[in-house]
């Protein structure tokens, strides 16, 4: 059976931050220079307190929503800021991003990550390079399996009130019956184009498949495993244009943790279909494995501290 489905990216044509003016590129010599402040001695990360606490929002903005953007597909980078832009990601760490392997495909000097971009445009927006891509070993780019990866920065930011690390969920964790997604949006008369939170309902894995049986997926449709879902209710859901972007549910402290990255749906919006992200917890060790082999602190992201 062939399976077609829609993995969302970017479209970027509809993106128009001009926020060119604030623009910050890295200094060519920053690339090449290692540094993370927050490296100890490996064996004192246990007693290292984080520099940040996970999660927190403050008046409604989300300080670690990202955009991937890709040199290569933008022919101009000092005209529209947004050109070229190839996926949504997650900072939860101050040098790592955490995306769906199918918006890091390219080489790592070809991509950038853009913050500051989630409060709409008067926000400060900085790009970051980065200098290395490491996708799930067992991605498939023809079904969106194991679709999750994440890309390390040349320097760590500095967080702040408007710079921030979402947190991620222990690896047993279930999220809440209703979390946020995220989506694009016009967000003011100005015509900005934003970043808007959407109340979605999350669904069990079976129901999901059920669901996409009933569609043109047929009734032999198998959800895999590395999927949840989430959303599906009319006129309230994320579409094509939010690929990459995070699942957050309600956690202890008023803070929120990361349970999904947006990967594919049919139809959104309109047809009761929910939309289909990756299941982040089930990632949880390997993200935890790919950052702590390259000497990063785990414990920044992790809700559990
Ligand atoms: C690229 O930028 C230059 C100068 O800023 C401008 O003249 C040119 O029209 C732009 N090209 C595209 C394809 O946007
Ligand atoms: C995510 O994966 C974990 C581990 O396989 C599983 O226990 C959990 O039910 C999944 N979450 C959702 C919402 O499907």
């Amino acid at each position: 059976m062939v399976v077609y489905i829609i993995l969302l990216t970017l479209v970027t044509t509809h993106h128009c931050v001009a926020a060119t003016d604030k623009l910050n590129p890295p200094s060519p010599d920053k690339a090449t220079t290692l540094t993370y402040p927050h490296m100890q001695k490996k064996n004192d990360f246990a007693r290292v307190k984080p520099t940040a606490t996970c999660g927190m929002r403050e008046d409604g903005k989300t300080p670690w929503l990202v955009i991937i953007k890709d040199l290569s597909k933008s022919q101009n980078t000092s005209t529209a800021i947004l050109q070229g832009s190839i996926g949504g990601g997650t900072l939860i760490h101050p040098s790592v991003v955490l995306c769906a392997a199918h918006s890091a495909q390219s080489p790592a000097p070809q991509l950038q990550v853009l913050t500051g971009l989630a409060g709409g445009a008067g926000d400060n927006v900085q790009m970051w390079s980065v200098i290395e891509t490491v996708l799930h070993e067992n991605f498939n780019p023809m079904n969106a399996h194991n679709d999750i990866a994440l890309l390390f920065l040349s320097e760590p930011m500095k967080l702040s009130r408007s710079l921030g690390v979402a947190c991620l969920p222990p690896a047993d964790a279930a999220p809440r019956a209703r979390c946020e997604a995220y989506e694009w949006s016009q967000t003011g008369t100005d015509g900005h184009r934003g970043v808007k939170t959407v109340d979605v309902p999350v669904l069990n894995h079976q129901e999901c498949q059920e669901k996409y049986r009933n569609t043109r997926l047929g009734r032999y449709f198998i959800l895999d495993q590395s999927f949840m879902c989430a959303g599906g209710e009319r006129g309230r859901d994320v579409c094509a244009g939010d690929g990459g972007f995070p699942l957050v549910c309600p956690a202890e402290n008023g803070r929120v943790a990361q349970f999904g990255i947006v990967v594919w749906d049919i139809e959104c919006g309109n047809h009761g279909n929910p939309s289909v992200y990756v299941n982040v917890t089930r990632f949880r060790g390997w993200i935890d494995r790919q950052i702590g082999s390259r000497g990063l602190d785990t414990t920044i992201y992790a809700l559990e501290q």
